[in-house]
């Protein structure tokens, strides 16, 4: 794997305005396609049921979602479990306007958490880190917002499936190491494992789950 291109090369890993606001305007524009950003998702697919088990009873917690886009996941949260407080927080203010009531949202990038420390229960960032950039300060800035215990789950995909699939330029994808790395850099107990999208279907490589607990 090569790491200057994942961390190591400042040239690419560098979130400036001008790279920031192009890809804030990619994604405001992908908001109005509900194809391929769709805002709701099945309760039964794998990536819901895992981020849910992981964080572990909801009520009465607070709980970000990072890079939300219209919020799909957090709205399955907050039907299962209205008692939690659901936080979304997104870039695209497009993506952020179709987040369902209920749900409090903050626009922001992930790599600068508009948050105080330990202000979340938990936090789970899903196909959105991938579009960090600064990757290192956003699994940071994640953990920084996480109290002591509280858990965290990231869901991406696997470097050494890099290229499967079309990318914008200033995507990355990890390698289980290599996010598992990062994340022990705040956190006590942190694991991964390639998941796919059901539970009883072997996963193919391509999403990885990581888990910690801070
Ligand atoms: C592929 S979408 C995934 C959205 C959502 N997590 C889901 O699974 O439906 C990626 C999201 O990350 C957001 N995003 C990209 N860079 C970000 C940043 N630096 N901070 C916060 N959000 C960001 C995009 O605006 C977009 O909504």
């Amino acid at each position: 794997m090569d790491w200057r291109r994942l961390f190591g090369n400042p040239e690419r890993a560098q979130l400036t305005a001008e790279l920031r606001a192009r890809i804030q305007s990619s994604f405001d524009q992908a908001a109005g396609d509900e194809e391929h950003f769709p805002s709701t998702i099945d309760p039964r697919i794998y990536h819901v049921k895992l981020i849910r088990e992981h964080l572990g009873a909801l009520a009465g917690k607070r709980v970000l979602d990072v890079g939300c886009g219209k919020g799909r996941f957090a709205r399955v949260f907050h039907e299962q479990e209205p008692g939690a407080e659901l936080w979304g927080l997104d870039i695209s203010e497009a993506m952020l306007r179709r987040v369902p009531e209920g749900i409090r949202t903050r626009a922001g990038s992930m790599t600068e958490l508009p948050f105080e420390d330990a202000f979340f229960d938990g936090a789970y960032a899903t196909e959105s880190l991938e579009h960090a950039v600064e990757i290192e300060k956003a699994v940071s800035e994640i953990c920084r917002v996480v109290k002591p215990g509280g858990r965290i789950a990231i869901i991406d995909k696997n470097a050494e499936q890099w290229g499967k699939l079309k990318t914008p330029d200033w995507e990355r994808w990890f390698t289980r190491r290599e996010l598992e790395r990062l994340l022990r850099r705040d956190c006590r107990k942190v694991s991964s494992r390639l998941i796919s999208y059901w539970e009883d279907v072997e996963p193919d490589g391509l999403f990885v789950a990581w888990l910690a607990e801070k």
